[in-house]
């Protein structure tokens, strides 16, 4: 069989068809199921977002309170979790708790998009109290409301439909991004045919990396520390110089323009507006004109999503998972899509190793 040699990290290749997700790097347009994602985060809820990307199309109002009543009645983690939970070293990362507790649980004999929607259903909670149960604090109880207030309320014990809406628009954004890694990932394990647990085993495991679902814990780290727009500058100059990352840039699709990113940003200015700190929203926009500036990299959506977080009174410590959760939904579809139309995903590798070697 001829073989092919693609560039590394598969840079431009495409692998196979797929009807959920396209990123157009020209236009920087971002479509779900034909649908803008943009103007779903705008218009849509959580609920109807994530039904369309699952099955394919926009629920009807009774598929639509159908899917949320099933999300409600699975959000729920068992005492035996709990328990486990409370087994962990205190010093266990959230996003490395939410793949531990999402392998353990058994495979039922239930049907594969129930099993997939069943694990995405119980990730806020696994999130929230598992953050408080490493912490030794009391877990919270259940409040009334749709997907991303209850989810705001796991993650800071407030029940607030104004702050829950913007958490809302941004998991519509993280929900599906075609082949990124942690999906590609997951669709390598679903092609072996091994369960919907190990698969999104497999994708949690792998959106823990910095260059991936990580980036967005660390934004933080860097914009906390800066006073003024000169520190801002200063401190990408410094970066570039010792020829390190700066983490919330780049995109391996956008090389113009995120329009999750660009989403976002309005979305920072705004809430900067309403807690009177106008300095987050200036300092963001100085660092994203200066690495453009420099090296002609655009700001990702992790960049405005951390800050949006913080906004919002999110632990940093939160920002992987909540990314997890929401692109468990994306998972599921990609998941169901592969089985669907499978073949084993087994490429090859060019041996640059030694040969003909004696003991
Ligand atoms: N800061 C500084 N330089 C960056 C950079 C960043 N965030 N992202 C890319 N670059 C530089 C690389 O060093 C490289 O420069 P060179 O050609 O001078 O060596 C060039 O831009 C191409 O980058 P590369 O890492 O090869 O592109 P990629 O398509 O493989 O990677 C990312 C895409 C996302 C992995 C990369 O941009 C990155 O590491 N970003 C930071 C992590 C992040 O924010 N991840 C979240 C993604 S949504």
């Amino acid at each position: 069989m001829e073989q092919i040699i693609v560039p590394k990290g598969l840079d431009g290749v495409i692998v196979d068809d797929s009807a959920i997700c396209t990123a157009d790097s020209e236009t920087g347009q971002l479509i779900y199921r034909g649908y803008s994602a943009t103007e779903l985060a705008e218009k849509a809820t959580f609920e109807q977002a994530a039904y369309l990307i699952v099955y394919g199309r926009m629920p009807s109002a009774e598929e639509l309170s159908g899917f949320s009543a099933f999300l409600k009645a699975n959000a729920n983690i068992s005492d035996n979790t709990k328990k486990i939970m409370a087994l962990m070293p205190k010093d266990t990362e959230l996003i490395d708790l939410m793949r531990s507790v999402v392998s353990l649980e058994p495979n039922n004999g239930t049907k594969t998009d129930s099993i997939l929607l069943e694990i995405a259903a119980k990730m806020p909670r696994i999130a929230g109290d598992g953050s408080r149960i490493l912490k030794g604090a009391e877990t919270l109880g259940e409040i009334e409301g749709g997907y991303a207030e209850r989810f705001y309320y796991l993650l800071t014990g407030k029940k607030d439909s104004t702050s829950a809406k913007y958490l809302e628009r941004l998991l519509i954004l993280y929900m599906e991004h075609e082949l990124n890694a942690s999906t590609f990932a997951l669709r390598v394990t679903a092609s072996t045919l091994a369960d919907p647990r190990a698969a999104m085993t497999t994708a949690l495991a792998t959106i823990k990396g910095p260059l991936h679902g990580g980036a967005n814990d660390q934004i933080l780290n860097y914009m906390v520390k800066m006073g003024t727009k000169g520190d801002a500058v200063k401190f990408v100059d410094d970066k570039l110089a010792r020829r390190e990352k700066i983490m919330g840039f780049g995109h391996r699709i956008y090389k113009k323009v995120d329009p999750r990113a660009q989403f976002m940003k309005g979305e920072l200015k705004s809430l900067s507006r309403m807690k009177h700190a106008e300095k987050i929203y200036e300092m963001a926009v100085t660092i994203e004109e200066t690495v453009w500036d420099r090296k002609k990299l655009p700001a990702n959506l992790d960049f405005y999503a951390a800050l949006c977080m913080y906004m919002l009174g999110i632990e940093h410590t939160f920002y992987t998972p909540i990314f997890a959760s929401s692109r468990a939904f994306g998972w599921s579809a990609h998941y169901m899509e592969q089985i669907t139309n499978n073949k084993l995903i087994r490429p090859d590798s060019k041996y640059v190793g030694y040969r003909g070697l004696r003991l």
